[in-house]
Order: C-alpha cells, then sequence, then structure tokens
C-alpha cells in the first residue's frame, strides 16, 4: 500500500514521528522508514535545552542540525520540540537557578529561546515554544520557570520565539489535554486568556500518549473546541502503550487507539499533523518510564509494520 505521507498528502494532513537521531542515517532500515513514511520530523531529545547547551554558553547544535538537513532531503517539515520545559534542563542550569534573581533568570531564558529560534529560523514549521506547564488538576506546575517568573514567563516565552522567527507556527504542548476535564479546561482559558492579551500563540499540540487501561472519552469535540478559537491543533507525539507480554485483546485495543485519534485528527480541519512518538517498538521510551509497559509503537521490534499500521494505513 501507500506510505502514510503519501496517503497523508491526499488529504492534507503531515504525517509526523520523533526521531532518534543515533538511529537515522545508521541504522539504514530506521533511516528509510524514517523518510518514506512520514512528511514532518520532530527531534526526540536533540533540541532539548541539556542536548543544546550542555555547558553555559557553548552551543552544540550538531545533531539537530543533521536532523534538519535530512528533513531537507526529504521535503520533510520540521516540529522544533522543545524551548521552554521543566524536564532536560542542563545540569549548570539547575543548579545555578535556585540562587539567581528574577531578572537572571528571565534573561538566561530569553537568551535560550532568541539563540535556539534564531539558530534554526526558516527552518521549523512548529515550534513547541512550552511543553507541560500544567499539572493534571488545572494548577501551573511548580518549575523554577513559575516559581521565579511567575505565570508571565509563557506569555513572554510565545513573545521571544515570535521575535526570532515571525514565521515559524507557535505551539502550546501538552499531555493529559486530550479529554475534557480540568487540566484541558484550564489549558483553554489559559491560551483563551493569550489570544485577548494579543500574545503570538498558534497552535495547542495534544502529546496523546494513551495506555490501554484509561478511556479516551471525547477527543474530537476537545480538538474542534480548541480549534473554534481559532487555532491549530496537533497530535504530537502519540503512542498507545499497554502491559507486557501483550494479549490479542490489549492489541485490538491500541489497534483502535491509533484509529480513533487519527480519526479525530482528520475530522478537525484545523488538525494539520499526526505525529507519532517514535515508530518502532526498539526505540521507544515506553519501558523506560512505564514499568511493565510497551508495545506501544507501530512499527515492532524488527522494524516490521504492525496491526496499528495498517490500521492508520487504512484510515488514511
Ligand atoms: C522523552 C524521550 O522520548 C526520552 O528519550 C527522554 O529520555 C525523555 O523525554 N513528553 C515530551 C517528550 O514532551 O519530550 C518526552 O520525550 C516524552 C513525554
Amino acid at each position: 500500500g501507500d506510505s502514510l505521507r503519501a496517503l497523508g498528502a491526499n488529504i492534507g494532513l503531515r504525517i509526523g514521528t520523533a526521531v532518534n537521531t543515533d538511529q537515522l542515517g545508521s541504522n539504514p532500515a530506521y533511516t528509510s522508514i524514517t523518510d518514506s513514511q512520514f512528511s514532518t520530523v520532530t527531534p526526540e531529545n536533540v533540541m532539548k535545552w541539556q542536548l543544546v547547551e550542555p555547558t553555559q554558553g557553548t552551543y552544540d547544535w550538531s545533531a539537530a542540525d543533521r536532523l534538519v538537513a535530512s528533513a531537507e532531503a526529504n521535503h520533510q517539515l520540521v516540529r522544533g520540540h522543545t524551548l521552554v520545559w521543566y524536564n532536560q534542563l542542563p545540569d549548570w542550569l539547575t543548579a545555578a537557578a535556585p540562587s539567581m534573581s528574577p531578572d537572571q533568570l528571565r534573561s538566561i531564558l530569553h537568551k535560550h529561546i532568541t539563540d535556539e529560534v534564531t539558530h534554526f529560523k526558516g527552518k521549523i514549521w512548529q515550534w513547541d515554544v512550552v511543553n507541560e506547564a500544567f499539572n493534571d488538576d488545572g494548577t501551573l506546575r511548580n518549575t523554577i520557570w513559575l516559581q521565579k517568573l511567575g505565570p508571565g514567563y509563557i506569555a513572554d516565552a510565545f513573545r521571544w520565539a515570535h521575535e526570532a522567527d515571525p514565521q515559524a507556527k507557535l505551539f502550546y504542548n501538552d499531555y493529559n489535554i486530550e479529554f475534557t476535564g480540568a487540566k484541558s479546561n484550564a489549558v483553554y482559558a489559559f491560551v483563551k486568556n493569550l489570544q485577548a492579551q494579543g500574545v503570538p500563540i498558534d497552535g495547542v499540540g495534544f502529546q496523546t500518549h494513551l495506555d490501554t487501561q484509561y478511556p479516551l472519552p471525547d477527543l474530537k469535540n476537545n480538538l474542534q473546541r480548541f480549534a473554534d478559537l481559532g487555532l491549530d491543533v496537533a497530535e504530537t507525539e502519540v503512542d498507545v502503550r499497554t502491559t507486557l507480554p501483550v494479549t490479542a485483546t490489549e492489541q485490538s485495543a491500541q489497534v483502535a487507539g491509533y484509529s480513533q485519534t487519527l480519526q479525530a485528527c482528520i475530522a478537525v480541519r484545523a488538525c494539520i499533523s499526526y505525529t507519532v512518538w517514535g515508530f518502532s517498538d526498539a526505540y521507544s521510551w515506553v519501558p523506560g518510564v512505564f514499568q511493565g509497559e510497551g508495545a506501544a509503537d507501530i512499527y515492532d521490534e524488527n522494524l516490521q509494520p504492525k496491526p496499528e499500521y495498517y490500521a492508520l494505513q487504512q484510515d488514511l
């Protein structure tokens, strides 16, 4: 059958994957699937602050630059991920932040955003400007950014990113906002308020890390209410984990999870991309983070397509 990217192109939907840059270029099967099946790529790690500025003042863009060059060669767009997060910060920053003044920390954040967005200027389709700033109960997450800078750090981050690359689409990205509830409602109210203040936000990314043991009640309607604010929406990190070993029943639930999430995106005109968080169980982040779970991706550990892959192909 046709590739996911070709089928997506027929309906104006970009199909993406997070990319492990250790495999890209060195693993032929991995590279061939990345290039042939997907029309957008997201660096799984190599644009994160910890990776790009391991020592204060010394940038290492090499791995991210390689991914961007590969994307250009393969006519893929790039989702930049991510500028402001509480996790995967460089050690020098985590160590120094508690004793910094708000002005010091603000200027470090401003410089980080300006330098990174400027480095990739013109090459990024969507930037995840701020990642995971909310708790599941709808309150703002207690990060160094919130502690030192207050809630205004989010609006500032979008303004600084926009100054550095006015063409890039700027996204807020989070998990557990796929269904309505405290967290999704809080993000909805927050981005609406950003828009009212004239903050340059273009979209909301729904990570969509699913688990077969949790339901997914109303993804389509929830995407649509964000779209109705005039925003783009995207599913940015889709995977569907389950307990190992996988039973036939669980695999059916996984297939249904992929199908349901893709169909919701297709049904919402403003849903501009559907991205899986890695395509192969061989390199998934899931087993390292969720005890006893895995098999969350659309290709197996030998890089062979699973029923999950064929379900996406069918739905496109
Ligand atoms: C994960 C990567 O997949 C891992 O390799 C890394 O060790 C930790 O981060 N939400 C996000 C992603 O926004 O950046 C995370 O990626 C997965 C959860």
